[in-house]
């Protein structure tokens, strides 16, 4: 017998229910599906704020570390700085002319603001010199010259052993600010780019500052003076005992040096 019209109405009305069970069943699973994605999205962004809350911890608990690191060795650094005939004065002038050249070179912020707290413990080795050695006038003699020499490994000693980027720089620095770019410094006769470039920065301020300023046995010399013998030489001081970089940049950055010279002498005499 052959389909009527309502066999096939009654088939086609089936297949209707079919297709819509199987609607209502894939609805409800891709409702499942979704309810799912949301508590996973949930639980992820819960999972992301824990981690951020976390990592500020650490970020917090870094740079408390870093500070008190910072801390401490300025301490040390003041406690050198009372053994030694240089003043607070020259350290802090010598940062600002560590970031100046910094600055100049392209460093970022972040580095900047790095050798500018780093460069004061330049001399923080001179704390293990006898002070009758550090106060002691005209050359020295070539054992006390030896022993005076050691304030670079000194401080060098001192520094190291910790994974804090400041002290691996204060390190750097305290170990090779004597060293010249043609080798004859001290300790290492170190040569060219053997030397870190922090300890080339703050050499080329270190030398600046003392040619500029009084001690016992000499006048401070004036900016002209002062630049002349570090671009040209005199009897102690050779042109190619620097950077030939950071010497080209001095020729253009000196007044800069002068500027914070300056401030400083005017801020002593007014008694700031
Ligand atoms: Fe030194
Ligand atoms: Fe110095």
């Amino acid at each position: 017998m052959q389909p009527g019209p309502e066999d096939a109405l009654e088939s086609a009305q089936a297949q209707i229910r079919e297709l819509e069970l199987r609607t209502k069943e894939l609805t409800r699973r891709e409702r499942a599906r979704q309810r799912e994605v949301t508590a996973v999205r949930r639980k992820l962004r819960e999972f992301a704020g824990d981690l951020e809350f976390a990592l500020e911890l650490e970020r917090r608990r870094a740079s408390e570390l870093e500070q008190a690191y910072y801390d401490m060795v300025l301490r040390l650094t003041r406690a050198s700085v009372y053994k030694d005939n240089e003043t607070g004065a020259h350290i802090q002038r010598v940062s600002f002319y560590a970031k100046i050249i910094a600055r100049s070179l392209g460093w970022s912020e972040v580095d900047q603001e790095l050798i500018f707290r780093a460069a004061p413990m330049h001399d923080v080795g001179k704390i293990a010199i006898p002070d009758i050695l550090i106060r002691k006038r005209g050359a020295l003699g070539a054992e006390d010259r030896r022993i005076m020499e050691s304030h670079t490994l000194i401080g060098a000693q001192l520094l190291e052993g910790s994974n804090s980027r400041l002290l691996e720089m204060a390190r750097d620095i305290a170990v090779t600010h004597h060293e010249h770019w043609d080798g004859t410094g001290y300790p290492r006769q170190l040569q060219g780019n053997q030397i870190p470039i922090a300890g080339r920065i703050v050499m080329l301020g270190d030398n600046y500052d003392a040619l500029r300023s009084c001690r016992s046995y000499k006048k401070g010399f004036t900016h002209e003076k002062a630049c002349r013998i570090i671009l040209e030489g005199d009897l102690r001081t050779r042109p190619e005992h620097f950077d030939p970089q950071l010497l080209d940049l001095f020729r253009t950055i000196h007044p800069e040096f002068n500027e914070i010279f300056e401030r400083f002498q005017k801020e002593e005499s007014l008694g700031l």
